[in-house]
């Protein structure tokens, strides 16, 4: 690969319920840019469920990804002769769709014998902000969806420290189960905050899990089930209920995700010294109190926030595609055996913490 040309890199993503396609442009300097970014998100097919089918979504995403990635490629006005390489969520995630994405790419890249490059998932969400932004490492991560609740030391590409996980449910998984219980619709995450923006925060006494402990691990599930418990007592719930329901659990997020994120970058500056951001990523980076609490612990830590784009943060082609761009420069490429993984570790040195609990997380 010449070194002076931009690199085009098409990106698939498929892990979870959006059937994702994007083609991007990394230029020699670094510099990022999306030519196309085509996202479908599958929320109506799953939204009777109160959650994502594992089985629906795969099926989903082989009628709708062949489409997706040719909307993706008009859209950028290119060519598969003219990609540099084409890269696939290659997991952690739903393992049915993982290997519908995974597949395409292979077939894409062997047609047109182009590099494959086999990304994951959480590596892509941690790369994103050098997309966004120019941003040098190392920088500090708050990764927070409905399947991962992370606190990573990006240190570059390819080296990723996890400093804090969650030892039970993601934080968007207990949003969506506190709306469940409440009778809110899927996503639960933008329906809690909505309803907690009318409620009092302080009429219930939820716990605050894991504060003022010394590691930066997360725990959501106690808090859940204390909602639960107040949920079930106060049966049947007025609306008033609900919104103070939402609000307690909520604010109970808000302080723990505060003291969590304050321990993980003291953890960081101890071991690469001061980060060049806090950034955060994922579905529930999209909750305007969350971003609050969020702000207040990078000034604390005398950081900047950067949080990308709401269409960056959630589940997209053009992460997928600038990872595989962040890779390629480095001459990171994948033979045609590269598996599909529904677990798949960003630190490889991470264990599972104490008590942990869950395998959805990643951990
Ligand atoms: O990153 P994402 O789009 O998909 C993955 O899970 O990978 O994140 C979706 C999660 C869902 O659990 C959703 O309820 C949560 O993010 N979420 C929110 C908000 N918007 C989305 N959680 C809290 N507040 C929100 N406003
Ligand atoms: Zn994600």
């Amino acid at each position: 690969m010449e070194n002076d040309k931009p690199i085009l890199v098409l990106g698939i993503e498929t892990t979870c319920d959006e059937t994702a396609a994007a083609v991007v442009e990394r230029q020699r300097d670094g510099s990022g840019r999306i030519l196309s970014n085509v996202v479908h998100s599958q929320t109506e097919e799953h939204v009777r469920f109160g959650g994502v089918v594992p089985e629906i979504a795969a099926r989903a995403h082989v009628d709708l990804l062949d489409g997706i990635v040719d909307r993706a490629m008009k859209d950028a006005g290119t060519g598969f002769a003219q990609l540099s390489a084409v890269a696939a969520a290659a997991g952690p995630g739903l393992i049915g769709g993982v290997i519908v994405g995974l597949t395409t790419a292979k077939a894409i890249a062997m047609v047109h014998d182009t590099p494959l490059i086999a990304v994951n998932h959480l590596e892509a969400h941690a790369l994103t902000p050098r997309l966004s932004c120019a941003l040098a490492f190392p920088y500090c991560l708050f990764l927070a969806s409905g399947g991962h609740t992370q606190i990573v030391a990006v240190v570059g590409v390819g080296q990723y420290v996890r400093l804090g996980t969650t030892v039970d449910d993601a934080m968007g998984e207990a949003f969506d189960k506190v709306a469940k219980m409440l009778g809110l619709p899927y996503p639960g995450g933008p329906e809690v905050e909505r309803a907690a923006s009318g409620g009092d925060p302080a009429r219930f006494a939820f716990p605050r899990p894991m504060l003022g402990r010394a590691d930066a691990n997360f725990s959501l599930s106690g808090l859940k089930t204390a909602v639960r418990y107040e949920a079930s007592r106060l049966a049947p719930l007025q609306a008033r209920d609900v919104s103070d329901l939402c609000a307690g659990f909520q604010a109970a997020v808000l302080e723990s995700t505060a003291d969590r994120l304050s321990v993980g970058l003291k953890l960081f500056h101890e071991q690469f010294g001061a980060p060049r951001a806090l950034v955060a990523a994922g579905g529930v980076a999209a909750n305007q109190a969350i971003r609050g609490a969020l702000q207040d612990v990078a000034a604390k830590a005398e950081t900047t926030l950067i949080i990308p784009p709401p269409a960056l943060c959630t589940d997209n082609g053009a992460m997928i595609a600038w990872a595989g761009a962040e890779r390629l420069t480095l001459g990171l490429v994948d033979a045609m055996d590269a598996p599909p993984r529904a677990r798949w570790l960003l630190d490889a040195n991470a264990t599972a913490p104490a008590g942990f609990a869950n395998t959805r997380a990643g951990f």
